[in-house]
């Protein structure tokens, strides 16, 4: 069975077709880039997911559908999107922001032992904390145990002129 398994997926914003039967299967353990051109539909297909946006299809996250869901139940069978750009509370401390991404585990000593795993792996975060770091920190710890799911546009904080500038 796929971790995640998405089938004939369909995404209009108003009137304009921005996925037309998107299919895509992640088996556990696998870490899968999707690629395309501007405006391809890289992050439609992740905000159909979480979901921020509107979608048809099927979406099945180990065997379990998530159709119908809303974005918190989604966080709780474990996918976590981690948007581009700075979308943090910027009114938080980087310390509230990553606890934020735990915020329905009760498990306190699993929550500490991953914040420190998020600090061996970003330790400026621990000092200070860079906003666009924490963004992964917090996509690292949806939910206790595995599997998990972190979704994520531009794992490396690349802009889209960046990127463009590449061969
Ligand atoms: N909120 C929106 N309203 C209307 N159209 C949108 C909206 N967001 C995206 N689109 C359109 O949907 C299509 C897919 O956009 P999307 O942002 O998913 O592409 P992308 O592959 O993530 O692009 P990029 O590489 O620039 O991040 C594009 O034609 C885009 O113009
Ligand atoms: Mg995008």
């Amino acid at each position: 069975m796929a971790l995640l398994e998405v089938k004939n997926l369909v995404v209009h914003y108003g009137k304009a077709l921005a996925l037309d039967g998107v299919n895509l299967r992640v088996e556990a353990g696998e870490l899968v880039g999707v690629l395309g051109p501007n405006g391809a539909g890289k992050s439609t297909l992740l905000k159909a997911i979480s979901p921020a946006v509107p979608s048809r299809g099927d979406i099945v996250f180990n065997g379990k559908p998530l159709g119908g869901m809303r974005a918190h139940e989604v966080v709780a069978e474990g996918i976590c999107h981690c948007p581009e750009g700075r979308r943090l509370f910027p009114e938080l401390t980087v310390l509230k922001n990553l606890q934020l991404g735990a915020y329905l585990r009760r498990d306190k000593d699993g929550i500490a032992a991953d914040l420190e795993r998020v600090y061996a792996l970003f330790p400026v975060l621990r000092q200070r904390g860079r906003q666009q770091a924490s963004r992964a920190g917090r996509a690292l710890r949806p939910r206790r145990g595995e599997p998990g799911l972190p979704a994520r546009a531009r794992p490396h904080g690349a802009r889209g002129d960046e990127r463009r500038a590449r061969p």
